[in-house]
């Protein structure tokens, strides 16, 4: 990454051709004490996850596979926030390099002409008081075609080929790596207010009628705003539900 500008974020690089997920070997790292800003890119991940204990689809060189270690000084309850400004960070990123029709869907999801692109996939480690390492897991479809993709996932899946554009995969990582430090430095200077106003201004799901599902039950509202750790707030006949990222479905209705 020779054209890299961060203090930290990518500092230093380790690089694997093929990997279970790069979320794992994080994990792995960062046990063993690698610094903050650690990052593990991988050409192909064989076990990609998603939220909710989903497959994420990472084939050879068709995508940007990564995991960045951070060590905040914040509670379990906010790390929430560190997808917001994963989220955001990308969101920079993809417009920097010409989709400017992209939008965030609560929590983690970065959608281009209303599919999924890219994937944020937070982890935690610590106590229920401290944190002691985060894993920020991000993939953006580069290269992925229709063919490479399940029947099922065809219409609601995307890419930078499949909306035209050719990307770097080198540049792109170089753009959110940077992004990702910018907005992570912001916020440990002048808190969060600044990212949450952004992602509120990115947001796609904002003003629209969702229904929220998880194990326990379902119901429908409007998706009003996200509180100041990034949690939904929706609107429904019964009041405002307070909806974490957890293990939740939202979609529209
Ligand atoms: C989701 O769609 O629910 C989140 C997907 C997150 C995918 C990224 S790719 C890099 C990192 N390694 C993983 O196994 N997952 C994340």
């Amino acid at each position: 990454l020779d054209g890299l500008q961060t203090k930290f974020v990518g500092r230093p690089v380790v690089y694997r051709e093929r990997v279970d997920s790069t979320n794992n070997v994080a994990k792995k790292l960062a046990d063993q004490g690698a610094p903050e800003g650690t990052i593990i890119v991988a050409e192909e991940q064989t076990g990609g996850r998603g939220r909710i204990n989903r497959t994420f689809l990472s084939p050879y060189a068709k995508g940007v596979w990564f995991s960045l270690i951070l060590r905040p000084d914040i509670s379990p309850m906010e790390v929430a926030k560190m997808t917001l400004l994963a989220a955001v960070a990308v969101a920079r990123s993809i417009r920097r390099h010409g989709l400017a029709d992209c939008g965030i869907k609560w929590p983690n999801d970065i959608l281009v002409q209303g599919r999924k692109m890219v994937g944020i996939l937070t982890e935690l480690n610590g106590s229920a008081e401290k944190v002691n390492y985060i894993i920020m897991g991000i993939g953006v479809n580069t290269d992925i075609m229709a063919d490479d993709l399940p029947e099922d996932l065809k219409s609601i899946v995307t890419s930078f080929a499949r909306e035209g554009i050719r990307v770097s995969r080198l540049a792109l990582l170089e753009t959110l790596l940077a992004e990702i430090e910018r907005l992570y430095d912001t916020v440990c200077r002048q808190g969060f207010s600044q990212v949450l106003a952004e992602w509120r201004s990115l947001s796609c799901m904002l003003g629209q009628e969702v229904t929220v599902s998880s194990v326990n039950r379902t119901f429908s509202g409007m998706a009003r705003d996200i509180d100041e750790n990034g949690n939904l707030l929706v609107d429904t006949a019964a009041g405002t539900e307070v909806v974490m990222a957890g293990d939740i479905h939202v979609r529209p209705v």
